[in-house]
């Protein structure tokens, strides 16, 4: 009995200073087939006969609370260490991110869904064409056969076979009429490559937006109703256009358009060299032997068409100085306009 006693006290100091790794060990030193309960089992035939009954009930209950005691500790630490990798995942949500600083559209491209935008809002469609155009679609049916003076202002890059950088987007007004049948509205923009010398205002890369209509019964008054309304949208309800007699091959009439100074709204000052005006390109009715190059019947269809500089608008509407500030990728120059 007293055996019993000590076995037991024993177990209590040990319950209290093992690690958690040795729990298991600790139950099968007592309760395991060859542990300290069952050697007391096994005595039992050695108990004197008037005590063997209390000696049994007492292993048993020492057996029990061994064996509570055990279950409860292996509890207590399974606890614990969920407790231990809840806190090793805690997010904490209310954490302040990380600030991704993320890029934005280049301002020509910015310049070019916004003109895009205002036509397709007027019922134009946006068509594209090559950079690397042939002199067929670049001159020859622009009405610019290859004698002509007008290619002077407008040397390019020559490639083998009759190819070239195009110098002007209105290759693609020729190609949308080869495409599709009148009534056409459309608009392209892109780039545009000339042999220039760059200076403040000339650049051998630049953009173009090139429109063209051709319906029954285009009118130059409609070619002007167009622009105006597109300068009130792109520059101010103020904007003002005006057109003067200019000559490009594939119009007639042409002419170079201007808006309103945006500065000082036509009075005259330093940016619009005290001229009032701003110029923008040029326009003018379709000239018959455009239509007659790709199957148009001038005397049923007639057309309207204008080129605008994409930079030109740009650097009139967000003030900007210097076309070449445009290709010199300085961050602080793009970072206005984010
Ligand atoms: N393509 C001409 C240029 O780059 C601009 C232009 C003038 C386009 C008259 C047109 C137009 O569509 O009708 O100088």
């Amino acid at each position: 009995m007293q055996e019993i006693e000590k076995i037991k006290k024993r177990f209590e100091d040990e319950i209290l200073t093992v690690m958690a790794s040795e729990i298991k060990e600790l139950e099968i030193k007592y309760l395991g087939r060859k542990g300290m309960i069952a050697v007391f089992f096994q005595e039992i035939k050695n108990v004197p006969e008037g005590k063997k009954r209390k000696f049994g009930q007492d292993v048993n209950e020492l057996k029990a609370y061994i064996e509570e005691i055990i279950k409860a500790r292996l509890e207590e630490i399974k606890s614990q260490e969920n407790l231990k990798s809840l806190e090793k995942d805690k997010i904490d949500v209310t954490m302040t991110g990380l600030r991704l600083s993320n890029g934005a559209p280049n301002i020509i491209t910015q310049t070019i869904r916004e003109v895009e935008d205002i036509f397709v809002s007027m019922g134009f469609d946006v068509m594209t064409g090559p950079e690397i155009e042939s002199d067929y679609y670049n001159f020859e049916a622009l009405n610019i056969p290859e004698y002509h003076p007008a290619r002077d202002m407008q040397d390019t890059f020559y490639l083998a076979q009759k190819m070239l950088l195009r110098t002007q987007t209105s290759p693609i007004q020729i190609r949308t009429m080869e495409t599709y049948k009148p009534p056409i509205r459309m608009i392209a923009t892109g780039r545009c490559f000339r042999r220039d010398a760059a200076d403040s205002s000339h650049f051998p890369i630049f953009h173009q937006i090139e429109g063209l209509v051709v319906d029954k019964k285009v009118s130059f008054a409609n070619l002007k109703g167009t622009l105006s309304e597109f300068a009130k949208r792109m520059f101010g309800k103020n904007s003002r256009i005006r057109f003067s007699p200019s000559y490009f091959p594939f119009v007639e009439p042409g002419a170079e358009t201007a808006i309103s100074c945006v500065m000082c709204g036509g009075k005259g000052c330093p940016v619009c060299k005290y001229s009032g005006w701003l110029e923008m390109g040029g326009s003018g009715m379709v000239h018959p032997n455009v239509l007659r190059n790709v199957s148009i019947e001038p005397e049923e269809y007639q057309g309207f068409a204008f080129g605008w500089g994409i930079e030109r608008i740009a650097m009139v509407k967000y003030e900007i100085p210097d076309i070449r500030m445009f290709y010199q990728n300085d961050l602080r120059f793009l970072r206005q306009f984010k």
